[in-house]
This record gives structure tokens, C-alpha cells and sequence, in this order.
């Protein structure tokens, strides 16, 4: 018996997330409304670690809230590589700005501030990574508006895809995030132009290569 859950005992076999990013997650939690919108810990190392692996040169981000998975993806990347991260709610800007300039990854983020089905058609870019993480309702249109932009042989991360089990049950009718995820999720299986695993991380992690 050591006294820790699983969960600890696997962060404390991972590696830390540093000083910046646990400074951005406890101001997030004690400061902001909806703290566990963002990656975490486990999920911003295993973030970085597809980008060490991956080697992408091009990423896009839809969903940037506090910039957590930012921070964590632009430390996996080699140099003259760039993250496009795109987010709606410029409330978040004086947030996002107290820890991302003070990154020694800085260089490699672009931030745009807008809704991403208005600025992703803008992006003269091809990407070797996308991580969808944004409205649950418009996850689908997410996608059809990406896949061009991405390169044979990228991976699309989507976010959330379990959605905390609701997936399992028939959503309420008012509730359109469920019925959101679950059309994506459907749409995703009969897609023959990729292929797709869902990981159980977190909130389920779902990976899709481009064939
Ligand atoms: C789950 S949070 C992103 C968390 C972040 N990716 C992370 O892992 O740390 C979702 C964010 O998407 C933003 N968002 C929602 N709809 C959007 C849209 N259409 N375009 C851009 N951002 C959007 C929200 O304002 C919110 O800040």
C-alpha cells in the first residue's frame, strides 16, 4: 500500500510539467470558471510526446482557452515548426498572455483570436497535426473544414469524445453537446478515408490518420 491513487502514481512516474505550465494550472483553477476545460498534466505530456514522435511541422489547435496544450505541444517541436492555435472567446486574451510569452516556445505559436469555421479557411497552410478541442456542438464541421488542409498520413486529435460516459446514453433534447460528439463520433466511424482509434485518456482522446 502506498498511500497514492493510480492517477498520482502515474504522474509521478511521468514527467513533470514544469513551472510555467503548474503556475497556468492552479491560476486556471482557482481563478477561472471552467478550469477542467483544459488538458491537464497527463494530456499535455502525452500532447508533447506525439509531437516528439510526429515531428509535425504544422499544427492546428481549435480551442486554445488558457493555452495550456499549446504550451505542452510547442515543447515537443523542433525548431521553425508552428502551432496555429485558434480560440473565440477573447475574454481569455490577458489570461492566455501572462504565460505565453514567458515560454522559451513562444516563437513556435501563432494565436488568432475568432471563430475557427471563419479563420480556418483564411490558414494558407497544410498541417501535419490537428488537435480539435472547441465547441462539442460543431465538431463535425470541424472536421469536413480540416481534412483538406491536411497532409496524407497526419493525425486529427478530437477532444472530449467520451464526453464523462454521456455517450452511452440517449442525449436530452436540449442537450446539444452530447448530440454533437455523438454525430461526430458516428461520422467518424463510417469514414473510409481514415482510420481512427479512441483512446480512454482522460475525457477520450480520439486519434484519426489520414490514409
Ligand atoms: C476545451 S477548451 C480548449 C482547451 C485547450 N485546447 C487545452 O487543451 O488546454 C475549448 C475552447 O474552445 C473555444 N471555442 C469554442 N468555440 C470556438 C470556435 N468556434 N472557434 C474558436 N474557439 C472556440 C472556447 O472559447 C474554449 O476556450
Amino acid at each position: 500500500m502506498t498511500g497514492i491513487t493510480l492517477d498520482e502514481y502515474i504522474l509521478s512516474y511521468s514527467d513533470e510539467e514544469g513551472v510555467l505550465l503548474s503556475a497556468l494550472n492552479r491560476d486556471a483553477n482557482v481563478n477561472l470558471l471552467r478550469p477542467r476545460m483544459l488538458s491537464g498534466h497527463l494530456q499535455g505530456r502525452i500532447l508533447k510526446m506525439f509531437c516528439r514522435m510526429l515531428r509535425p511541422r504544422r499544427i492546428l489547435e481549435i480551442g486554445t482557452y488558457t493555452g495550456y496544450a499549446t504550451l505542452c505541444m510547442a515543447e515537443g517541436l523542433e525548431e521553425g515548426a508552428l502551432i496555429h492555435t485558434l480560440e473565440i472567446n477573447d475574454e481569455m486574451e490577458d489570461f492566455i498572455m501572462k504565460y505565453l510569452p514567458r515560454s522559451p516556445h513562444k516563437e513556435k505559436i501563432k494565436l488568432h483570436f475568432g471563430d475557427a469555421l471563419e479563420i480556418i479557411p483564411t490558414l494558407d497552410e497544410t498541417f501535419d497535426l490537428v488537435f480539435i478541442d472547441a465547441d462539442k456542438r460543431l465538431y463535425a464541421e470541424y472536421f469536413d473544414l480540416v481534412f483538406p488542409l491536411v497532409r496524407q498520413g497526419g493525425l486529427i486529435l478530437a477532444d472530449n469524445t467520451l464526453w464523462d460516459g454521456k455517450v452511452l446514453e440517449k442525449p436530452h433534447p436540449s442537450d446539444k453537446q452530447t448530440a454533437g460528439i455523438l454525430s461526430f463520433n458516428d461520422k467518424i466511424k463510417e469514414d473510409t478515408r481514415i482510420e481512427k482509434v479512441i483512446l480512454p485518456l482522460r475525457d477520450g482522446l480520439t486519434m484519426i490518420w489520414k490514409k
